[in-house]
């Protein structure tokens, strides 16, 4: 399959960079990397699965892209340090970094066992900081860089994730924090925060879950999904010089849906706490 990118973007805006991508191998991470692919950059791809990344290095090279892949659990400090010893000693070089992978299960909060917030919370907010901070440590803290992470929309709460949304809310504030202490070294730290996005995420969650994807897709204001090359576009548009005075802030690709969608269906019921009614002198006559 010869995959073109029709990016919006200058050719050759990435030329002579090297720029990694975790969850390369799948989804938004892959529309990414073929996109700075086909914008000149090197691409080192890396997940967990080792299949997936030869698929999408294949398709980048078929494609004319350069990329390079290594296989990396994001949650394991050996692993992520390994792989910045890959991607130095091949690349000699790191000037963005693109924190996609992660993921999560449905679940209602009171069923979420201990194993599975844990797993959860430490493939996204621990495994994003891991490469973070070997990032800045092993490149960037000398050379500059811009690094971009990957929140989800859970501005109000993700009812049905509440790890995922309480994970990507420490993620959306270490931006913040690392916007800040590192700015002294030329690097810029910005996250995305995708909505509903048609992409092979989507497909993982079970059959169940769909009806509720149905509801979410009209309560969102512009009525549509959004798409992998809408995400990959903001994010590239942070990678780049049109961003340079940028920092510590997370772009929203949801269609206006943090701003109006309902997550959750609360049912009727009468369990609300009493009113507290402590003033029998207030203005409203009982
Ligand atoms: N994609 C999803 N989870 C991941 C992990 N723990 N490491 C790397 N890529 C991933």
């Amino acid at each position: 399959m010869t995959v073109t990118y029709h990016s919006i973007f200058r050719p050759g805006l990435f030329d002579g960079q090297t720029i990694l991508v975790t969850g390369g191998g799948t989804g938004i991470g892959r529309a990414v990397a073929h996109e700075l692919a086909a914008l000149g950059a090197h691409v080192v791809l890396a997940a967990r699965t080792l299949e997936n990344l030869e698929q999408v290095a294949a398709e980048i090279h078929a494609a004319g892209g350069a990329a390079s892949h290594f296989v990396c659990n994001i949650r394991e400090e050996e692993q992520v340090a390994a792989l910045f010893d890959f991607v130095l000693a091949e690349r000699g070089a790191l000037h963005g970094l693109v924190n996609n992978a992660g993921g999560q299960f449905v679940s209602p909060a009171e069923m979420i066992s201990l194993k599975g917030w844990r797993a959860v919370v430490e493939t996204n907010l621990t495994g994003t900081f891991l490469m973070c901070r070997e990032a800045f440590n092993r490149h960037m803290s000398a050379h500059g860089g811009v690094i971009v992470n990957m929140l989800i929309e859970m501005w109000r709460g993700f009812p049905g994730m509440a790890h995922s949304a309480a994970a990507r809310a420490g993620i959306e504030n270490l931006t913040k924090t690392l916007a800040v202490e590192w700015a002294r070294a030329g690097v810029r730290v910005n996250a995305v925060a995708p909505g509903l996005i048609s992409s092979s995420g989507l497909e993982r969650y079970p059959e169940a879950v769909r009806p509720m994807i149905e509801q979410n897709i009209r309560d969102i204001p512009m009525k549509r999904m959004g798409t992998e090359a809408e995400v990959s576009a903001a994010i590239v548009f942070l990678l780049s010089p049109a961003a340079a005075f940028i920092s510590g802030e997370s772009i929203k690709i949801d269609g206006a849906g943090s701003l109006w969608r309902k997550t959750w269906e609360v049912g009727e019921h009468n369990h609300a706490p009493a009113a507290y009614d402590g003033f029998s002198e207030d203005s409203v006559e009982s």
